[in-house]
């Protein structure tokens, strides 16, 4: 997020527009907690993960009245557009906020899940894919010497992509994940047929869904029905949403807030800018919160070919 914060931020900037941040997104917008920026105050952030902004969730956002105080927070400041970085429930409040105030809103897609309609990839995804795979590859080292089966737990909530990427490229034996509705026991019997074909170990990479620590109870079950195999579990948990943003992402996030700033200029509104085939991409904010993402079936066929 500071690499798009730094690129709307300078775009501004070389568009002579005056540019603000609001601390901790909407509730700073409620409070009142809203600086001037400007290319210095954006110094030295572009390789540090987290935002320089912070970030909060906000209830108060969620009704009328508060969204009353956030925009007269704006207007006593001349405010007169505003770019929003976030998942669903971010643009879920921008587009509340828009409809009552009509405000110009372009949405920036930020989350580790990758599950926004609209553009190809969402900001910070990447980064987590490669730390994952970075314990991917350690893991193995355990799983091969030691001849273990393990569950490695990742984010995504209803959301595969994590899961499935990191699979790939860790070259894992299979991916639980939500889209597919894999349940436990296709898991296991997937399990021992990798064992009958003499498979000393396996790696299955399994997508967190509702909650966290679902793969502890698969684990547990799996032990019931191969007993004389060593399982273990690795739920990696929030080290998947922190740390240096990798190459991709930086591009991206920088590509999306120059993006953002030109859509606001070009009289966009109630919008999310996204990148789709390598171009930028503006599609309502609606249908980015309402539309599904469909999933990369060519990506489980993989899997499931290479794991063999
Ligand atoms: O939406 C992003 C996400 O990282 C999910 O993958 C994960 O389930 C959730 O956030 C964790 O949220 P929190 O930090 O509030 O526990």
């Amino acid at each position: 997020m500071n690499a798009c914060i730094r690129a709307v931020v300078r775009t501004a900037m070389y568009y002579n527009i005056e540019v603000f941040g609001i601390t901790q997104g909407y509730k700073g917008m409620i409070e009142d907690d809203i600086r001037e920026l400007d290319s210095f105050s954006v110094s030295n952030i572009l390789q540090k993960g987290g935002t320089m902004l912070k970030s909060a969730r906000c209830d108060e956002f969620k009704t009328a009245k508060g969204r009353k105080k956030a925009y007269d927070n704006l207007k006593k400041r001349g405010i007169e557009g505003l770019i929003a970085i976030g998942g669903d429930g971010t643009f879920t409040g921008a587009t509340h906020f828009y409809n009552e105030f009509k405000i110009p809103i372009i949405g920036i897609p930020g989350t580790i899940d990758n599950d926004i309609y609209g553009t190809d990839f969402t900001i910070g995804f990447d980064t987590a894919v490669n730390t994952v795979l970075d314990a991917i590859d350690k893991i193995r080292d355990t799983a091969d010497s030691h001849g273990r089966i393990f569950f490695i737990e990742v984010m995504g909530r209803d959301s595969g992509y994590i899961a499935i990427r990191s699979a790939i490229a860790g070259g894992a034996e299979g991916a639980m994940l939500p889209e597919k509705g894999t349940t436990d026991d296709d898991v296991i019997n997937y399990i021992k047929e990798n064992i009958r074909r003499e498979k000393t170990f396996s790696i299955i990479v399994v997508a967190e869904k509702d909650s966290p620590g679902n793969s502890v109870l698969l684990a547990k079950k799996a032990r019931k029905e191969l007993k004389n195999k060593d399982i273990r579990v690795t739920i990696l948990g929030h080290i998947q949403r922190g740390g240096a943003p990798t190459a991709s992402d930086r591009i991206l996030a920088s590509r999306l807030g120059l993006a953002a700033v030109e859509a606001i200029i070009d009289g966009h509104q109630n919008e999310m800018v996204g990148i789709v085939n390598e171009n930028v991409s503006h599609i309502p904010l609606k249908d980015s919160i309402e539309k599904t993402k469909p999933f990369v079936k060519d990506l489980t066929r993989l899997i499931k070919i290479l794991s063999i």
